[in-house]
């Protein structure tokens, strides 16, 4: 069989093709974070375009203060969840610390475990050094979505949680890394807390659609944590993220405000920006 069955084409799963052509198009992508198969479903029918199954799950559902200690059979578990509970998003999947860093090889192995798990593409976090890996994951049939500027597997060198890009040489290194990892074949850059302006520069010089989280509005589409925008972590929230719930009469309804509001270009405003 050549073909998946599928009795309606209109439930099909969003596909990179059709998130590059919606981004060309000028529709703002919403993304969002999600480890389990309840928010995998509430968030599909919000319209949500891609699930993230970040690594994220490390601080907010495991309780870790960084996404260090998160494993592939973790990720692969949550993915699988998410796949589940979800029939139209894009399921994308963090690589998780130590397990694509060592070799291309180790990256393919591991990525393939995710993507047997349900996911659509894998999560790369890094710049440059993530060219050669990713090349060789997308030759293989792996879509990947590249992670720039703050980087959290990272944290330990980069001394903290910190904005990237601020100074003139850390700008041109951004958006250098970001066309190298295009012409190596991702497929959506994401950014990480970055100056806004930084992040509408890298997206003026690719082709690929952005994500940004903390990245300002000039970028194809944004991203959060589930958790900080339901306002349910209790750590310290960033000054990108807004609370969702306020207002909101149900985690449904909040959700839901998300998507209206990426869509419709009221989130982030200026006050979410670096
Ligand atoms: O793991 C995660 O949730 C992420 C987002 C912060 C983009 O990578």
């Amino acid at each position: 069989m050549l073909f998946p069955f599928c009795p309606n084409p209109q439930d099909m799963r969003v596909t990179t093709r059709k998130l590059q052509e919606r981004a060309r198009d000028g529709e703002k992508l919403v993304m969002l974070t999600c480890y389990d198969a309840s928010f995998a479903a509430l968030s599909d029918a919000a319209g949500v375009d891609i699930l993230l199954v970040g690594d994220s799950l490390g601080m907010v559902i495991q309780g870790h203060d960084s996404t260090l200690p998160v494993t592939l059979d973790e990720m692969e578990y949550h993915t699988r969840l998410v796949a589940r509970g979800s029939a139209n998003a894009l399921v994308l999947a963090d690589m998780p610390f130590g397990s694509f860093q060592e070799s291309k090889e180790q990256a393919f192995r591991n990525a393939a475990r995710l993507m047997a798990a349900g996911a659509q593409m894998v999560k790369l976090e890094g710049g440059a050094v993530m060219v050669e890996t990713t090349r060789f994951l997308v030759d293989r049939g792996i879509p990947v979505c590249a992670h720039i500027g703050l980087t959290p597997q990272s944290v330990n060198t980069l001394g903290g949680y910190r904005v990237q890009g601020r100074t003139d040489e850390g700008a041109v290194q951004l958006v250098a890394d970001a066309k190298a990892l295009e012409e190596a074949g991702a497929a959506i850059v994401l950014m990480e807390a970055m100056p806004a302006a930084v992040a509408k520069r890298v997206t003026e010089s690719l082709a690929v659609p952005t994500i940004g989280i903390g990245a300002g509005p000039d970028v194809s589409g944004q991203v959060l944590v589930v958790y900080d925008m339901l306002d349910i972590y209790p750590g310290r929230k960033a000054r990108f993220v807004r609370n969702f719930m306020e207002g909101a009469p149900s985690v449904k309804a909040a959700v839901e405000a998300y998507v209206k509001a990426v869509r419709g270009k009221t989130f982030p405003g200026p006050e979410h920006c670096f």
